[in-house]
């Protein structure tokens, strides 16, 4: 969501922040734009509604400068439009500034300071650099000083870069929930939300900190707190797997990233697992968890999907009662926590805002934190108490797909560990390494057969309006998943729903030729969704079944390998994931970046 570049040398930028750009436009956008400044009396501003591309276009060869910021915008507050594109600029044209974020006394702010100016977009973010305007142009304070008391008025979430005019060879920099990278270049500096945009630039990044602010010129950085004290950082080390972050030889990063998942099954064996099959967590973390009297996942989207599964992990391994929480619901209705509670977040960017604002509840709280994560450096990472990487490679397609079955297998592997140092027999029993294997080969397996994913989305899913996923137990959970991935990037109207509950009402929805999706994988429950099945039926839904061996009848269309009942979302995720693929493919729409959708949500 929203993407910021910046860079300060002494040759060209522009070719960096436009690659910097179009390495971000996977986390969702619906403008772009750049400032660049040569130093010299020179400077330039373009900016374009839609894809970066369009961007490009728009360059001529002159637009060259040694100072750039530059943007990609998803519209909060103002539609889609030039004039609300970043950078905003002052009425002045002096400041120049782009921001992700979203402020929340804009208006307060307008009307205490800047009622006597005229605005050009709708937008929070041109309060920020009119402010700056102001206190520079009529209180006369230099503009370090007028940033720093800017950035003391903000409430909110922002990433900003800010370059003045009349001082380009400094760009201000200032932070406040949104994720900032500095990166320290030979003979130049930078600054991005994402160290994926500037990954074959620098390796060396300093971090910034809430409410801080930096300078960052050429050949020097300094770091202040908004009381303008000087800060020291370490500087730390990313690195970025190059071929990880292309498509290859593939058309999109959806079908890359559905086919890498028996490779991500078989790396967390490796990552989790010793030579004597023996899973190494983290001794401190387990400690720590064998004292809890409840755990609290707390996630959104996916995460929050593959959170209910690891619920059923916990409770199955561990017999820790475990809670579930939406984390945009979880921050502004605190449960009665236990007395021991146990916090675990589940994020594949660690950058979620709403799970970030119960993680730092939760710290204020003094409670034990552990964060499962697919990026090693990110916000929710660095603020835990524990951390546990996913080792799933960037998942770049909005729709995460890798990432959620990844998810489970680390959450099955804490739970395993867990339940083995508390004695509890279930987990001794469970051959997780060779669940893993097995799932890999089934995944395999299905992802092999495309002909028939594509075959079953068209006989299915070609033309309708409306679907719905039905199951029980860990089937219904991953119901909420497939309906998820259908409704994200196809915008077919999906449901999914526990199948004991359609006949209470939902049923009513049920015409002919809609397709209802049953999965039906748990032994005790099978002969009741096989009736919930022909209930639909009766009223000429279309059903396709998606069964595993030990609950298979003749006609069901797909048969899955059994796994353990709280792993099947191994595989059944991955066939609502192809279903979901070539859906939206036969639709010719962008499965990589659906409209609306970010890939990394950093407002509340
Ligand atoms: C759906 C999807 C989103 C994310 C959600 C949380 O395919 O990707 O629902 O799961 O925005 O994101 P993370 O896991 O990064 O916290």
């Amino acid at each position: 969501m929203c993407g910021i570049v910046g860079v300060i040398g002494s040759t060209s930028t522009t070719d960096i922040l436009l690659t910097g750009l179009k390495r971000l436009e996977y986390r969702g956008y619906d403008s772009a734009g750049l400032y660049v400044n040569d130093q010299s009396g020179h400077d330039y501003l373009v900016k374009t509604v839609g894809k970066i591309s369009q961007l490009e276009a728009a360059l001529t060869s002159d637009v060259q400068g040694t100072v750039g910021i530059a943007h990609t915008r998803w519209a909060t507050h103002g539609q889609p439009s030039v004039a609300n594109a970043h950078p905003q600029f002052s009425d002045s044209k002096r400041f120049y500034l782009v921001h992700n974020g979203v402020l929340n006394n804009y208006h307060q702010l307008r009307s205490d300071y800047l009622s006597d100016v005229d605005f050009a977009s709708q937008t929070d973010t041109e309060v920020i650099v009119q402010l700056v305007a102001h206190f520079v142009e009529h209180d006369d304070m230099s503009t370090f000083a007028a940033f720093q008391k800017t950035l003391q008025l903000l409430d909110g979430s922002y990433a900003i870069l800010l370059v003045d005019q009349e001082q380009p060879d400094q760009i201000f920099v200032g932070k406040n929930k949104s994720p900032l990278l500095i990166g320290i270049g030979a003979n130049f500096n930078l600054v991005s939300s994402d160290a994926l945009a500037t990954y074959d630039q620098t390796e060396d990044y300093l971090e910034l900190h809430d409410q801080e602010m930096a300078v960052v010129r050429q050949d020097d950085v300094k770091i202040y707190n908004l009381d303008g004290q000087l800060q020291q950082r370490e500087m730390t080390q990313i690195t970025i797997d190059h071929s990880a972050v292309s498509k290859g030889s593939y058309p999109t990063f959806m079908l890359k990233e559905i086919d890498e998942q028996p490779v991500v099954m078989r790396r967390i064996g490796q990552e989790y697992f010793d030579d004597h099959r023996q899973a190494i967590i983290d001794p401190e973390l387990l400690n720590a968890l064998s004292h809890t009297d409840r755990v609290y996942f707390v996630a959104a989207g996916t995460s929050y999907h593959a959170s209910l599964v690891g619920k059923r992990l916990f409770e199955s391994y561990t017999k820790i009662p475990t809670e579930v929480g939406v984390a945009s619901e979880f921050g502004y209705h605190w449960p009665i926590l236990s007395e021991k509670p146990f916090f675990i977040f589940l994020s594949q960017s660690g950058e979620t805002a709403d799970s970030r604002q119960v993680l730092v509840e939760a710290k204020r709280r003094h409670l034990p934190v552990l964060v499962i994560t697919n990026s090693a450096n990110s916000t929710l990472a660095r603020e835990a108490n524990y951390t546990l990487l996913l080792h799933a490679g960037p998942e770049i397609a909005v729709a995460s797909t890798k990432a959620y079955t990844a998810q489970i297998a680390v959450e099955a592997t804490l739970a395993k560990a867990l339940g083995e140092k508390l004695g509890i027999k279930a987990a001794q029993n469970f051959d997780l390494l060779t669940q893993l294997g097995l799932a890999a080969n089934g995944m395999e397996t299905l992802v092999s057969e495309k002909e028939t994913w594509s075959q079953l989305a068209e006989n299915y899913l070609s033309g309708i309006n409306d679907a719905f996923y039905i199951g029980r137990g860990v089937d219904y959970d991953v119901s909420l998943e497939a309906a998820l991935k259908l409704k994200e990037i196809s915008y077919v109207h999906t449901e999914g729903f526990a199948a004991g509950e359609l006949k209470h009402g939902t049923i009513a929805l049920i015409e002919p030729g809609i397709p209802v999706i049953a999965f039906i994988t748990e032994k005790s429950t099978a002969a009741h969704t096989r009736g919930n099945v022909q209930e639909v039926v009766a009223r000429g839904a279309k059903v396709l079944v998606i069964a595993n061996q030990d609950c298979q009848e003749v006609q069901d269309q797909i048969i899955l390998p059994t796994l353990a009942t709280e792993l099947m979302p191994l595989l059944t995720g991955v066939c609502g994931q192809l279903l979901a693929y070539y859906a939206t493919l036969q639709r010719g729409l962008n499965v990589d970046q659906p409209r609306n959708l970010a890939k990394s949500v950093t407002v509340e």
